[in-house]
């Protein structure tokens, strides 16, 4: 069935990775060691003991993926650099060949026509810095990331006009410091994760005005994980614990960023744990932004429970349809995290800077991946985007997550997410279906069904 609506021209449709994710070489080119190295050679915290050593070889094949990307008719990609490449110990020696390298793909996707959108941090912290004084729990690690985002920029800054200056605080400050199910894998409790939030976020309030002197026009935004948080039942112990976790989850990034302080309730839920922040702190990290990115990959349905005391919340999980990550696949959820951060605070352009799905992917014996359900799952997805932009939500573009099947995180390389299958063995890649279905998307500004 022919959807009538278009998007705009000006839309911007990419896809998204991340350099641990894809490039490998992790011995090459003079890069150094990452928490991500040292976290998956560590026995026990990856699915199947998979690393990120070789991935997608990306490192190697990266002309190869423009063409890929051509193919898609991708205007633009989303992809991360790895500090360790640029500053092999974090600070002090740069080392030229990591530059070269971001500078060379720079030129190609500029050449194939394709916008670059840089995230200058998607986790993969220099395992030097990690050493010294526990890496983001250590305040002065603000100034290892200027310095860096520096140099970067300064490289770039006259090819590269999108900048991100995090991936997903949330993620690597919970995940990483508290839960340990990502680098550096602490389980340290509250404080060290909202002191990595809070220094994440200190260097992001400064990097702004960085960026802004190193590049002429630049749009600086930052990338958040985010969902609206529903409540489980209308009984006020379920609707606290969607409030709390919303606060947890959204409010906690949203605050700071937008309003310029971290929320009321939260700072009195958090009492004994808060990390120290100092005098002007928040007036820093509350710098005007050019975009806010949104990941989206659920819905989160909360009853009250037990999870992260005293957060004190019970994910709850609705009957329908799920993707292998165990996510539900819940498209109006996008339509309403965007409504959400648009009713509740003075955000600029938003962009989707990653959504997708991680199913069973199959090559078939016409040698294609028939990945219907990622053809459905996007189709639907895309059509709360273009909801959103007729409701006059200021939406400028989507990055599907992901360009390649890749590296994910703890899961190995058991989750594909790409529009390219990836097979491993041989580095040999295939246009799944739902690539073919986004190259016909991009051409037709529309999300018809295949
Ligand atoms: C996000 C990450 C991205 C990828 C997707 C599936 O949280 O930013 O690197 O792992 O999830």
């Amino acid at each position: 069935m022919a959807d009538k609506r278009i998007f705009p021209d000006d839309f911007v449709w990419g896809a998204a990775t991340a350099a641990y994710q894809i490039e490998g070489a992790v011995n090459e080119g003079g890069r150094g060691k990452s928490i991500w190295d040292t976290f998956s050679h560590t026995p026990g915290k990856i699915n199947n003991g998979d690393t990120g050593d070789v991935a997608c070889d990306h490192y190697h094949r990266w002309q190869d993926d423009i063409a890929l990307m051509k193919q898609i008719n991708l205007e633009a990609y989303r992809f991360s650099i790895a500090w360790s490449r640029i500053l092999p110990t974090g600070r002090g020696h740069i080392n030229q060949a990591g530059l070269d390298f971001y500078s060379a793909l720079v030129d190609g996707l500029l050449a194939a026509d394709i916008t670059p959108f840089v995230t200058l941090y998607h986790w993969d912290l220099p395992q030097a810095l990690q050493d010294d004084g526990d890496g983001w729990q250590r305040r002065g690690i603000v100034d290892d990331y200027l310095a860096y985002v520096d140099i970067v920029s300064r490289t770039l800054g006259d090819r590269v006009q999108y900048w991100s200056t995090f991936n997903e605080p949330w993620v690597f400050s919970w995940s990483g410091y508290y839960f340990g199910e990502d680098a550096p894998g602490w389980q340290n409790g509250i404080k060290a994760a909202l002191t990595t939030t809070h220094h994440a976020l200190l260097a992001h309030g400064r990097a702004v005005p960085l960026l802004r002197q190193n590049v002429a026009n630049a749009k600086v935004g930052i990338a958040l994980d985010m969902n609206v948080a529903e409540p489980a039942t209308d009984k006020p112990k379920d609707v606290a614990a969607a409030m709390r976790f919303d606060g947890f989850q959204n409010r906690w990034y949203l605050g700071p960023l937008f309003r310029g302080n971290y929320p009321e309730d939260m700072l009195e839920l958090y009492a004994g744990n808060l990390p120290d922040i100092h005098d002007g702190d928040l007036a820093q990290i509350n710098v005007p932004i050019d975009y806010l990115g949104i990941n989206f990959y659920r819905r989160s349905v909360m009853a009250a429970g037990e999870e992260v005391p005293p957060v004190n919340y019970r994910r709850v999980s609705p009957s329908g349809d799920y993707t292998e990550m165990g996510s539900e696949v819940s498209p109006q959820g996008l339509y309403d995290i965007m409504k959400y951060v648009y009713d509740h605070y003075d955000v600029p352009d938003l962009y989707i800077t990653e959504n997708g799905a991680a199913f069973k992917d199959e090559v078939s014996a016409d040698q294609k991946v028939h990945d219907t359900k990622r053809v459905d799952y996007l189709y639907a997805h895309f059509g709360q985007a273009q909801r959103a932009i007729e409701d006059g939500i200021p939406l400028k573009g989507y990055f599907v997550w992901s360009l390649l099947d890749n590296f994910e995180w703890a899961y190995g390389y058991q989750m594909r997410f790409g529009l390219v299958y990836v097979d491993y063995e041989t580095q040999r890649r295939i246009i799944k279906d739902s690539g073919h279905y986004l190259a016909q998307v991009i051409r037709q500004k529309q999300p018809s069904s295949i």
